[in-house]
């Protein structure tokens, strides 16, 4: 399969802003926030990449970076071959209609104001030339289709009149009426209940199929990545630690970093022992990262060496990387 995203020693440093006592003391020295840190992936055309690590990883950056809503510090950023890190905003305006976003919340991205159907059909008014009939007829449809049912009751609802499983279902539809081929999804079932969880993510699998999507798919829980992803990058402190395919990478986890957060996945059978204990400690700050392996303070596997220098991904089996000093 082709690869619809390639992205290559992709950066993005936050400047620290800094009170005024600091600057006087620390002089002009500026720090930043590595958000992301000399990362590199591909997505193939079809595929679901997950992107998951604990909070502050910088998966959510990468995510918006993929979709340029963020200016990368450095690197490259392919879609189709074409480099969107150099494109001007204007330039863009003709990807910007292929990808898509869906965030955590559905209540924050949606307006109080506006009805479902008008919210719905809010960027084929921006990005297609058709009639307000014709685009009533796609929202419609498309409504029936995520589970809007009848489409002709709710079209007129405000969102604070839906529940927060037929809101997230509002979100998803806005996101595909135009029809895109690439689609970041933010932790999208993050704040549903649990009982709409497996209805969301089972619409989003069919979805993917009948609209011949590709996505990447931001979350902190591996059992959801695991059910709906093809491959997993695991960050860590705005580097990828760890990529593979999603069997290959739960059932052969190779960087300690990843075996700490697949132990404190639940687990079904009680009578199954955990071999990993959960990561000690909190992550750190990626303003003043540690040396290394950033993850050494807290790995019980760390040598001396870990502090000294990045370890590079390695091929660990086929297509599956790790970056460990402990890997031969
Ligand atoms: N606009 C910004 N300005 C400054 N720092 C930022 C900005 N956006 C993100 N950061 C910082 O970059 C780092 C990565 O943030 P990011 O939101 O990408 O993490 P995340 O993996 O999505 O976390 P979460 O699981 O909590 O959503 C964090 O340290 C965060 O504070
Ligand atoms: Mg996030």
């Amino acid at each position: 399969m082709e690869d619809l995203i390639k992205i290559k020693n992709l950066k993005k440093n936050f400047p620290v802003q800094k009170g005024f006592l600091d600057q006087l003391f620390a002089g002009k020295k500026k720090s930043f926030v590595h958000a992301v840190d000399d990362i590199s992936f591909e997505i193939k055309k079809g595929e679901v990449l997950g992107l998951a690590g604990e909070s502050g990883s910088g998966k959510s950056t990468t995510g918006r970076l993929l979709l340029k809503l963020l200016d990368p510090t450095e690197g490259v950023i392919e879609y189709n071959g074409e480099n969107l890190a150099v494109k001007s905003s204007k330039e863009m305006r003709i990807f910007r209609e292929k990808m898509q976003v869906v965030f955590q919340d559905p209540n924050s991205s949606l307006s109080p104001r506006m009805r479902v159907g008008d919210a719905i059909g809010h960027p084929l008014k921006i990005h297609t030339a058709l009639t307000m009939d014709e685009r009533k007829t796609r929202v419609m449809e498309l409504m029936e289709r995520v589970g809007l049912s009848p489409a002709s009751f709710l079209y007129y609802k405000y969102p604070h009149q839906l529940s927060g499983g037929q809101s997230q279902r509002v979100v998803l539809a806005r996101a595909l009426v135009t029809h895109p081929e690439f689609v970041v999804a933010d932790e999208p079932i993050a704040m549903a209940d649990v009982s709409v969880r497996a209805m969301i993510l089972e619409l989003m699998k069919e979805l993917k199929e009948e609209f011949n999507l590709t996505y990447l798919f931001v979350t902190h829980d591996l059992s959801t990545a695991k059910y709906i992803c093809d491959r997993i990058a695991i960050m860590y402190l705005g580097r990828i630690v760890e990529i593979g395919n999603t069997r290959e990478l739960f059932d052969h986890p190779h960087h300690p970093y990843t075996k700490a957060l697949l132990a404190a996945v639940p687990v079904p059978d009680p009578t199954q022992r955990r071999t990993e204990e959960i990561p000690r400690g909190e992550i750190p700050s990626a303003i003043d990262p540690p040396s290394g392996c950033h993850f050494h303070p807290r790995c019980k596997y760390a040598r001396p060496e870990c502090s000294q220098g990045r370890p590079p991904l390695k091929e660990v089996s086929e297509g599956h990387f790790s970056s460990c000093i402990l890997e031969t």
